[in-house]
């Protein structure tokens, strides 16, 4: 018997490795006729569709489930951190909010360095001196006021309640807590809010409240902006980093504003395609793999084919190489290549490049880290029933930031300083990018590779999309449109899709667990790839998507079992 058994799971196991790189076949959206919200937090998606349901537009949807995620999925919802909006009207007018955190007015391109110029490891990415001050608040403020549609109050209410009236804790929420325990337990903050009498863990169906959380959010529904970076909010956190060796003050976080910009405009296969421009190196990126990919038939190179995967890492490992080497904020570069770089021009040079043969070298002076995290940031994609379309994204950096709680607000502060090119001049194979247009300034806003994306078909949103997965977010947004624009999938099949991803450097090809069959792997060694397979649950971000269906009238929602607790709601 139990012979047998091992027989039969080495059957199943030899046979998933042949159905690589297959999406589960036949994978259900989630459909809905007149507006639709997909998020991390199916919480959070039911309390925008009720604002849709109430006559809000997607703007109005997209700051409510927002606020919702900052208080049912803090690992990645925030108020402390900051983030993107690309956003769509029904008629193809494109915009985008910037609400970026911006380096502390104190902080220095040095600030992380030993005496000896040394990174002192870990500073940019723990504690204190790694908080960004955060845009989140200030963002949502301006898309709100630009485009929103109800009063602001009713957008942030529910939120407020859901934090004062608690929820139930989720699985994944005590696993985080379970897993965290030694770090959060030092930090008193944290763990006020974390654990019952502060070590205790909290369990799947207990009821969490979070009653600082609520008083915070309270104030911004209240006094709008000026709740979260004036008065008794701004005061206690300015006091907060004062006394625990933080830099942002009252100063930093009156003066923040987030900014509208002109989005990344490209095209792809018919499409218009609009995404985030600096400081997000997204859009571009975005934009230039697909310039280059518009040349080949990738439909005939097939999905899972060690043709079609070689092809999109040298792609890949390309974009990635200009990204680190160009990549900033506009603000401070004044002179960045966004036009060279997204030019159909430079793809086709760019292609010429390109030997199907043979993986080219990463073996520059220059730059690459792989880097990226688990729940650490967060997208989600709203619909409305006029057909405008909003694509966010936002993190704290890390998952839960820089794992401090503002004593007595409620909310975890970023860790988004991590972001900055922390050794100036000094880019390493290993890891580090030393490049000047992302070295830290005061005022300045740190790079990001966030990509909330919209596609644009005869004039009007077609597909909304993004994900979280640090410098992974722009691979994983690449492929989902691939799989539906070449490869004919619906959108919960695309989402689902298993992904790959190369970044310049480190000179590696990650893939996700059981994903590409041994064959394939030969052959891409054989090219010259180096292979690397992620753990079993280290996935490649959790994307949310909406396919405008309008031949059927229908909204088809892909929600990415890869996040735990993420659902859609749609009526
Ligand atoms: O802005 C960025 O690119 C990063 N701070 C995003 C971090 C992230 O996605 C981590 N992951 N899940």
């Amino acid at each position: 018997m139990s012979r047998f058994f091992v027989k039969t799971t080495v059957f199943v196991v030899t046979s998933c490795l042949f159905m690589s790189m297959t999406p589960p076949p036949g994978r259900e959206p989630l459909y809905a006729r007149q507006g639709m919200v997909v998020s991390s937090s199916a919480i959070a998606s039911t309390i925008g569709r009720d604002i849709l349901r109430q006559g809000g537009n997607a703007i109005d949807a997209a700051v409510a489930t927002a606020f919702a995620m900052s208080v049912t999925w803090p690992s990645a919802g925030n108020i402390g951190g900051g983030g993107f909006i690309v956003y769509v009207d029904k008629d193809g007018k494109a915009t985008t909010i910037d609400f970026r955190e911006k380096a502390p007015l104190a902080a220095s391109e040095t600030m992380f360095l030993d005496s000896e110029g040394k990174l002192i490891q870990n500073l940019n990415h723990r504690g204190m001196l790694s908080v960004g001050t955060p845009g989140t608040v200030a963002g949502l403020f301006l898309a709100h006021q630009r485009y929103g549609k109800l009063p602001w109050k009713r957008l942030v209410d529910p939120a407020v309640k859901l934090a004062a009236k608690g929820f139930d804790f989720t699985h994944a929420l005590m696993d985080d807590s379970k897993r965290r325990k030694p770090t959060w337990t030092k930090i008193p903050s944290t763990a006020r809010v974390m654990y019952r009498h502060d070590s205790v863990l909290i369990e799947p169906g207990q009821r969490w409240k979070q009653p600082d959380l609520a008083a915070t959010l309270k104030r911004i529904r209240d006094h709008g902006r000026d709740g979260f970076y004036k008065g008794k909010t701004a005061k206690r956190l300015s006091d907060f980093m004062r006394a625990n060796g933080g830099l942002i003050n009252e100063r930093d976080l009156a003066e923040y504003e987030a900014v509208e910009r002109k989005p990344i405009e490209g095209s792809y296969r018919g499409h218009t395609l609009y995404s985030m421009g600096p400081p997000s190196s997204g859009g571009v990126a975005l934009v230039e793999m697909l310039n280059v990919l518009e040349n080949y038939d990738l439909q005939q190179l097939g999905y899972a084919s060690a043709d079609y995967i070689h092809l999109l890492n040298e792609v890949m490992r390309r974009a990635y190489a200009d990204r680190a080497e160009y990549m900033g904020d506009p603000d401070f570069n004044p002179d960045l290549p966004v036009a060279r770089l997204t030019s159909k021009e430079y793809a086709s040079r760019m292609k010429q490049t390109i030997d199907m043969e043979k993986a080219s070298p990463s073996d520059s002076s220059r730059f690459g880290q792989i880097y990226d995290g688990g729940n650490s940031t967060t997208h989600f994609s709203v619909v409305d029933g006029e057909g405008n379309a909003v694509s966010l994204t936002y993190t704290l950096e890390n998952s839960y930031g820089s794992q401090i709680i503002a004593d007595g607000l409620g909310f975890f502060l970023n860790d988004e300083m991590g972001d900055f090119n922390p050794v100036p001049g000094v880019t390493t194979n290993g890891g580090q990018i030393g490049t000047s247009p992302n070295l830290i300034k005061p005022g300045k806003r740190m790079l990001s590779s966030m990509t909330p994306t919209i596609l644009v078909k005869d004039g009007k949103p077609l597909m909304v999309i993004g994900t979280p997965g640090g410098r992974t977010i722009i691979n994983t947004v690449l492929q989902v449109i691939l799989n539906v624009i070449d490869h004919k999938m619906n959108i919960a099949e695309a989402v689902e899709a298993p992904r790959f991803h190369h970044q310049w450097l480190p000179n590696v090809l990650y893939f996700e667990s059981q994903t590409i069959n041994k064959n394939t792997q030969e052959d891409l060694k054989q090219r010259g790839h180096k292979l690397m397979e992620r753990p079993p649950t280290w996935y490649q971000g959790a994307a949310m998507g909406i396919y405008i269906d309008r031949p059927n009238g229908y909204l088809m929602g892909g929600v990415d079992s890869r996040s735990p607790d993420a659902g859609g709601a749609g009526y």
